[in-house]
């Protein structure tokens, strides 16, 4: 394997930063292989990956049928069938409306002043500190459980055992199988534990309106609403923390003459930040998986019924059909079409528009605080938080 090419789901060597990930051109669906080798197929054109994850005869529950193959060699979050990424048709919806109002664009800007105060806090506290500083420590990570913790009212205790839970929900295969089970338990009984005592005592958080709306709805297995809470606790901050990480390895790393801009103008911010979304993936996941329900053709290809389908989003951001060569060139370009780093179609990331605006925000700010801020460490010795689904730097050492 040469060091351009992606370093699969187990690295063994130093893993490549993710921005320098290339695994290829985009091209019709090809019969590929999951982890434990079973066949599969592996959609990366731009079009094939929004039919496979916008066409309601490609599902996720069926990946869960008892004989059906494993995605992953532990257990972890992500492949819990109780939670709401793994439910289909009604029962997906049924589960989503809980959250529908939470997360749209109009009541996501309205939490912006409180977010803006999260990101000042956090940067006057990184002010404290004697460069030089681990940025993951002091910044990236903070900042994204501060705000989640805050949506959903949690409180430093349960602050402290976040990462805890979180290492175990995506699983980097440091842990045996029964550890994860083990500890996702304890999480699926803090998440139990939450919303019962929301439910007792409501307040004006995320999860008493989850609970409220679940319960006016009715009928919503209570596994299920656990796993929401979960998957929001790990997803709400670790997705985010990713990539507030990988993004300031990539512009303290290669593209430092973009910081001042960066500084200066929260617009540009913005721009940078939906580019960065787009060309640095969140993980070395090679396609997001789905199951057809029948046989489906797909780019010209007979996907047949009962097939487990990967789509790359990866790939299909790199799409020279949608985006024209050298996207990495003019950072604060707009994107020249629909990007998929939050997926598409009925599981769109619900969180997509607050991970935007924690991106914009905690770059913007930061480099406005810090204009001298760079890497005091070479990019290629930086250690990394491994794992598939989202992996970025373990420290990453900053001075100004
Ligand atoms: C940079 C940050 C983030 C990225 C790149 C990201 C990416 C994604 C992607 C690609 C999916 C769809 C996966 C698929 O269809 O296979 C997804 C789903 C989801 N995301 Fe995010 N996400 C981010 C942040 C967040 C945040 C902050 C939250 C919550 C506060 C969140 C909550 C969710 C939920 C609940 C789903 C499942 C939606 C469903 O099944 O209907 N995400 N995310």
């Amino acid at each position: 394997m040469s060091d351009t090419e992606h370093t699969g789901t187990c690295p063994r060597r130093r893993p490549l930063p993710l921005h320098r990930v290339v695994t290829g051109e985009p091209g019709p669906p090809v019969p590929a292989r999951l982890p434990d080798g079973s066949p599969a197929w592996l959609v990366s054109r731009h079009r094939d990956v929004r039919h496979v994850l916008s066409d309601a005869r490609f599902r996720r529950s069926q990946l869960y049928a008892p004989d059906a193959p494993a995605l992953s060699a532990v257990p972890d979050l992500v492949n819990n069938p109780d939670l709401m990424f793994n439910q289909d048709g009604e029962d997906h919806l049924r589960l989503r409306a809980t959250l529908r109002r939470a997360f749209t664009p109009r009541a996501v800007a309205r939490w912006q002043p409180w977010i803006t105060e999260i990101v000042e806090q956090c940067l006057d506290s990184l002010e404290h500190h004697d460069p030089p500083v681990d940025i993951v420590a002091a910044y990236t990570l903070p900042l994204p459980v501060m705000v989640i913790s805050r949506l959903m009212g949690l409180d430093d205790e349960v602050r402290s055992k976040l990462r805890h839970w979180s290492e175990h929900a995506f699983s980097d295969g440091s842990h045996d199988g029964q550890e994860v089970e083990s500890v996702l338990a304890e999480f699926a009984e803090f998440g139990a534990g939450l919303l019962s005592r929301r439910r007792r005592e409501p307040g004006d958080d995320l999860i008493s309106s989850v609970v409220r709306a679940a319960d006016e709805e009715g009928g919503i297995p209570e596994a299920q609403l656990v796993q929401l809470v979960c998957g929001l606790v790990v997803g709400g901050h670790d997705s985010t923390m990713t990539m507030l990480g990988n993004s300031l390895l990539y512009l303290l790393g290669e593209r430092p003459e973009c910081w001042a801009r960066l500084g200066a103008d929260e617009s540009a911010a913005e721009a940078l930040a939906e580019r960065m979304l787009h060309l640095v993936p969140l993980g070395d996941d090679r396609g997001t998986a789905r199951h057809a329900a029948e046989d489906v053709e797909v780019g010209g290809v007979l996907i047949p019924a009962g097939s487990v389908v990967l789509a790359d989003c990866f790939l299909a951001n790199r799409d020279p059909e949608l985006f024209p060569a050298g996207p990495f060139d003019d950072l604060f370009a707009p994107l020249e079409g629909p990007g998929l780093a939050f997926g598409a179609g009925p599981h769109y990331c619900l969180g997509a528009w607050l991970a935007r605006l924690e991106l914009r925000l905690g770059l913007h700010r930061l480099a406005a605080r810090f204009p001298g801020l760079r890497l005091a460490e070479p990019m290629d010795e930086v250690s990394w938080r491994l794992g598939t689904t989202s992996r970025s730097p373990m420290r990453l050492t900053v001075t100004w």
